[in-house]
């Protein structure tokens, strides 16, 4: 690719690299060499240097040192071809197409909507900034307000308000804006009854920014009841500029940290209000995944910005099997992954409010390095330390398998030294884990427990254990309406034992075979498996009561949802709000 080389040497020659260091920060010179203080690495001196004649710069402290275009990476937090694109432009030189751009025919043309995009998305921010603050965004205010947000940090990250459905439309029209680039944009949405609304009508509006600091999608926050039914967040959806999972909330306040001083580590967290909680209280190394799995995408920009990550997940997030692949790929994208738990299952806003950021400093010195995480988890699945010999004994070898796994996944320093943790963990000896892990692709290769458990939704996990305790004849154990079954062994055998409690007869376990023929031995096992243990009956009926509490929930939600869809097609059936709305009271008496 003769003519991209040529255009990065033209490149260079049209951008000085005091002249673009000199933009950045303030330089001294001393002597012929220019200095700053290195915005790479946190220093009071100034060791970072310039060498106008060698068009260099170089670093005395940290051996940060590259030339022109090195420097706007790292400086800009981007990949070369956007260093080079932000250096033509400053040069008011053409970027010369590639080869694969060049086969594509609209490449230009899609270039160029992008641009459309996102001055659509700016305008769209500055017309919910404008709501906010206005008469009308008082409910937005307030709701802030009792949230304990105050105006500054309000500020900071932009928040606005949708007031309507359709201010928003009117506001792009005006502009001049084509409707189809609107909704392209995602800003606007084709509605089947009412024309093109705003996508996020009636909500709190979080813009998310990319890391060049330009709005590319937005997070809306539901404030009532009516709104929420719909989702409590709504997102702008994948667009040409914006997809939830590649990005993260919240990178342009990383990286403008960045440039202050360099970022020892980041810690990710799962919602749009725990970064922003976290930045009011002074953390400001914080970035969302906005409620998805990590991917590679994401570790890429993560690790433009830091080398150490954090991840800080709600207690039942973060022993998922998403979750625990997300943190993979980080680790093998070359980040070090740090595991925070917040105890009481607080988000680290909830937390932050309740204790303060000095404790939240404190979660983060205890995180624990990935591999010793998963043991944490492997030990929770399978108590190999239980003072009960049987369960110590059944839990030994699943703990082993679930350890090889980890240390293969490891690299040659790392898996030598949790050899050593995990042997001296298990008695088994390092020669045993050794052997095993030479063995190629062996079959004892095993997933993390829970992520099998986990398979399994709590509500589903309840239904087998009221239906076990029932079948086993438990004195408190009845039902009186069929759950939401998703699986044909739970429906006929809720039938069943409905049937018997309606007639007075007892359900017995070997009926069980009969009704459900054709179950898998997994289903089957899911109820004779359930351990009742002996003088446990309180527990025992304590946990009965919570998982039909579970179950009732879950049912009234999808009758929830239902009528959602119901209101959606029918917006003014009053009647259809009433039950609407004493459906939500009564999700919240159960709850
Ligand atoms: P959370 O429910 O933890 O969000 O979901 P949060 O930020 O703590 O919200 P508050 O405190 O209740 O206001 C985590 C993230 O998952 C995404 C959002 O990005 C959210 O911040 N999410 C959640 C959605 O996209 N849609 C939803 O309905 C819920
Ligand atoms: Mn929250």
């Amino acid at each position: 690719m003769a003519d991209l080389t040529d255009f990065i040497q033209q490149v260079k020659r049209a951008n000085d690299i005091a002249d673009v260091i000199g933009s950045y920060l303030e330089l001294r010179s001393r002597g012929t060499t220019l200095f700053a203080r290195c915005p790479f690495h946190g220093e009071k001196t100034g060791s970072f240097s310039v060498n106008r004649n060698m068009q260099i710069f170089h670093c005395f402290g940290c051996g940060e040192s590259g030339d022109v275009i090195g420097f706007v990476q790292k400086y800009e937090s981007c990949s070369f071809m956007e260093a080079l694109e932000i250096l033509a432009k400053r040069a008011n030189l053409k970027m010369p197409e590639t080869a694969a751009q060049r086969q594509d025919k609209e490449y230009s043309e899609k270039k160029k909507k992008r641009d459309v995009y996102l001055e659509i998305c700016r305008e769209t921010a500055v017309f919910y900034y404008k709501s906010y603050y206005g008469a009308r965004g008082e409910v937005a205010r307030k709701y802030l307000e009792g949230r304990g947000f105050d105006t500054e940090t309000v500020k900071k990250f932009g928040i606005g308000y949708s007031p309507d459905r359709y201010s928003l439309v009117k506001y792009l029209e005006q502009k001049g804006y084509n409707m189809q680039d609107c909704l392209k944009a995602g800003v606007v949405q084709q509605s089947s009854s009412s024309g093109i609304v705003d996508a996020l009508s009636g909500r709190l509006i979080i813009p998310i920014f990319n890391m060049q600091g330009k709005v590319i999608a937005f997070g809306g926050r539901g404030m009532d009841e009516r709104t929420i039914a719909f989702g409590k967040y709504k997102n702008t959806s994948d667009t040409p500029l914006f997809t939830k999972k590649d990005n993260l909330f919240a990178l342009n306040i990383a990286k403008e940290q960045k440039q202050q001083t360099a970022l020892p580590n980041l810690v990710v967290v799962e919602g749009y209000m725990d970064v922003i909680a976290m930045y009011q209280a002074g953390f400001r190394r914080a970035v969302a995944s906005m409620g998805t799995s990590l991917t590679e995408n994401q570790a890429k920009l993560l690790s433009r910005l830091t080398d150490t990550v954090y991840i800080c997940y709600d207690g039942d997030a973060a022993g998922q099997k998403a979750t625990v692949r997300g943190m993979d790929i980080l680790d093998k994208a070359g980040l070090e992954v740090r595991v925070m738990s917040v105890p009481e299952k607080l988000d680290p806003d909830e937390y932050i409010k309740k204790y303060g950021k000095d404790e939240f400093d404190k979660l983060i010195d205890a995180a624990l390095p990935l591999p010793d995480y998963k043991l944490k988890i492997l030990d929770e699945a399978f108590p190999i330390d239980s003072a009960d010999a049987t369960k110590r004994n059944n839990a030994l070898p699943k703990y082993v398998k679930g350890a090889l796994s980890m240390l293969r996944s490891l690299d040659d320093t790392r898996q030598a030294a949790y050899i050593a943790v995990v042997s001296n963990k298990t008695g088994y000896s390092q020669d045993y884990f050794r052997r095993k892990l030479s063995e190629v692709d062996s079959e004892d290769e095993q997933q993390l427990p829970e992520l099998q458990v986990g398979q399994l939704s709590q509500e589903d996990k309840a239904k087998y254990f009221i239906a076990a305790c029932i079948l086993r004849g438990e004195s408190y154990a009845t039902v009186t309406e069929k759950p939401l079954c998703n699986s044909a062994f739970l429906s006929n055998l809720y039938d069943y034992l409905l049937d018997c409690i309606s007639k007075g007869e007892t359900p017995t376990v070997d009926m069980m075979y009969t009704v459900c023929p054709n179950a898998k031995s997994e289903e089957y096992a899911q109820i004779i498996d359930v351990d009742l243990g002996k003088d446990r009956r309180q527990k025992n009926e304590r946990y009965f009561a919570e998982c039909k509490r579970l179950v009732t929930v879950e049912k009234l939600k999808r009758q929830r949802d239902e009528l959602t869809q119901k209101i959606k097609n029918n917006p003014n059936d009053t009647q259809l709000l009433e039950e609407f709305s004493k459906l939500s009271k009564k999700i919240t008496e159960v709850k």
